[in-house]
């Protein structure tokens, strides 16, 4: 079983989709505590219907990495509930080396673009901007770089005539929420295993 702890700054449907995915049986994992940088992120209220433990976490006097005192506490408060695996899920800050090696090869992000084009922030925009007839979600391992590790589940998503970034982003959601229960679904089997960029996975079926 996956002892997660989940980092978010937003409204946290991706969280929900891994609660709805735990509460239905269908994912082996337990979310020891949900951490929000910012006070009244609707992630928040969305752990406490759900009676998860959850607490802000003062991030200052950085605004888009988590890095010092912050970092520290980050990594006290996963530690001491027990979590092994961490998952950003639309957390707006750039995570450092002390926390990936905290816990190394057990932090994932989801990323609103089929990497890796359109990385950093409102993925969909640059996607559409461009001219991209295909968007996407991608579920990866966290390195050193701006999401750069190792991709474990991307999701492609079609990008439409009269699309807006509203639209687009909305269907990428609906793949997100999809690709994240997945990818944490292929973790907890153990059935993969991390070959330089490559993730191979042993058998994709959902378990
Ligand atoms: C999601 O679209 C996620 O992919 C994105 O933030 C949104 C959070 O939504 N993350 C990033 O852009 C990270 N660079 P949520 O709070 O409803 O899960």
């Amino acid at each position: 079983m996956l002892h997660l702890g989940i980092l978010g700054s937003g409204s946290g449907s991706n969280m929900q989709s891994i609660v709805d995915e735990i509460e239905a049986g269908r994912l082996d994992a337990k979310i020891e505590i949900v951490l929000a940088d910012v006070r009244d992120a609707y992630i928040l209220e969305r752990a406490a219907k759900h009676g998860l433990k959850a607490q802000y976490l003062d991030c200052a006097p950085w605004k888009t990495k988590l890095e010092g005192p912050a970092e520290d506490e980050c990594i006290r408060i996963l530690k001491e509930a027990g979590v092994d695996t961490v998952v950003l899920a639309g957390f707006m800050r750039i995570v450092k080396p002390k926390l990936l090696a905290a816990f190394p090869e057990r932090v994932l992000n989801i990323h609103p673009a089929l990497l890796p084009a359109f990385p950093g922030v409102h993925s969909w925009t640059q996607a559409l901007d461009y001219g991209c007839k295909v968007a996407g979600v991608t579920v990866h391992f966290v390195d050193a770089g701006t999401d750069s590790g190792p991709i474990i589940v991307q999701k492609a998503v079609e990008v439409l005539e009269d699309d807006t970034p509203e639209s687009l982003h909305a269907r990428i959601q609906v793949q997100e929420h999809i690709a994240y229960p997945e990818a944490l679904s292929i973790i907890a089997s153990g059935k993969y295993s991390i070959e330089g960029r490559r993730v191979r996975i042993v058998d994709n079926r959902r378990r």
